[in-house]
């Protein structure tokens, strides 16, 4: 029996490459070796305000994108949250098992909450709950995501075992799979914040569909230093930061990058990145538009990979209505 994998990706915003780097390509390499669930969680975009017409398109647009990059609709189900309504009554029931506590102590909230200020709605604060119903459900042993990730499924793993301890065995303990490299793909204007889809500065973010030009100019406006070496040190973090994503793209060793630009200078290093990238992402994106000119195929694949998983989410579900008592 294959071990179960179960990771998810909201349908806001342009996906970009530190989505790519830290969670979609490694969900693609993995797949032969594991059964794969993987959620277009547009619950989770809902707890921030959406513009509808927008979501809906971004729905399909996240889906071909997964497809477009490798995700292989036999090997891997890919399907909307919303369409296993199971996630939130699940999500619900967690909800009565995890203390006030740990939901304070959440990263993740309290940066989002900031930008929200007065509008933060309950549901972003309850956010780590749906996700662990979303892992929960499907009893899985590894979830792979990017670094920004790993305290929710510690959260996950907590409310599993609170459970288990009450009611006995029921739920399996999920294992985040982060990679160190590509986990934490940092913002091109700003090397000390992370990557994100929210971020409005336009030079902020690769988006994996954006043209080669965008591409060019957005990497060479990036922000480095005024030191001269091409050197993958740690506290440089802008040319760090864009090391790791040429180190990412092309698999090469990092001694052999480092002489690879011995003696040459950032605009010769951004020029290869730049091409690096456009190489890199281009049968994705010939992929995606192939796949987006026949959205009912999208949709078609979307609604199989809900029914393959319905009956696994539906199943543990009344597992726990059944030990709780309810139902
Ligand atoms: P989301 O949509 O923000 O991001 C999708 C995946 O991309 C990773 N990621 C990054 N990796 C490296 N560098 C970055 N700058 C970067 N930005 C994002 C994320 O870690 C993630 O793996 N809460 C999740 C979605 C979710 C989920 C789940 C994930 C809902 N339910 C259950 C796993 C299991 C999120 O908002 O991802």
């Amino acid at each position: 029996m294959k071990k179960r994998v179960f990771s998810g990706i909201q349908p806001t915003g342009n996906i970009h490459i530190g989505n790519y780097l830290g969670a979609i390509r490694h969900w693609v390499a993995a797949q032969g070796e594991f059964e794969n669930i993987f959620s277009i969680v547009d619950l989770h975009a809902i707890t921030i305000p959406q513009n509808p017409k927008i979501l809906k398109t971004k729905i399909r647009e996240v889906s071909a994108l997964l497809f477009a990059a490798g995700i292989d609709p036999k090997q891997s189900a890919v399907f909307v949250q919303s369409n296993v309504t199971a996630h939130t009554e699940m999500a619900w029931i967690l909800n009565c098992f995890i203390p006030m506590g740990w939901m304070s102590g959440m990263t993740q909230f309290k940066e989002k909450s900031e930008k929200q200020k007065k509008e933060v709605s309950v549901g972003l604060f309850d956010y780590p709950a749906l996700m662990a119903a979303d892992i929960l459900l499907y009893k899985t042993d590894f979830v792979p995501v990017g670094h920004d990730q790993k305290q929710h499924v510690e959260l996950t793993r907590d409310v599993a075992q609170r459970f288990n301890s009450i009611y006995g065995d029921t739920f399996k303990f999920p294992e985040p799979i982060i990679n160190e490299i590509g986990a934490r793909i940092m913002g091109l204007d700003n090397p000390i914040k992370k990557m994100s889809k929210s971020e409005a500065l336009p030079i902020h973010a690769i988006n994996l569909l954006d043209s080669a030009d965008d591409i060019r100019s957005k990497i060479m406006k990036a922000t480095t230093d005024s030191d001269t070496e091409i050197v993958f040190d740690k506290n440089r973090k802008g040319i760090y930061n864009l090391l790791v994503i040429y180190e990412q793209f092309t698999s090469f060793k990092r001694a052999d990058i480092e002489t690879r630009f011995e003696g040459k200078g950032y605009a010769d290093f951004k020029k290869e990145l730049a091409d690096v990238i456009i190489e890199g992402l281009r049968h994705l994106q010939s992929r995606y538009l192939e796949l987006i000119i026949d959205p009912s195929y999208v949709d078609s694949l979307l609604k199989d990979g809900a029914s393959r998983v319905r009956p696994i989410a539906e199943k543990t579900l009344n597992e726990v209505k059944t030990k709780i008592g309810i139902g």
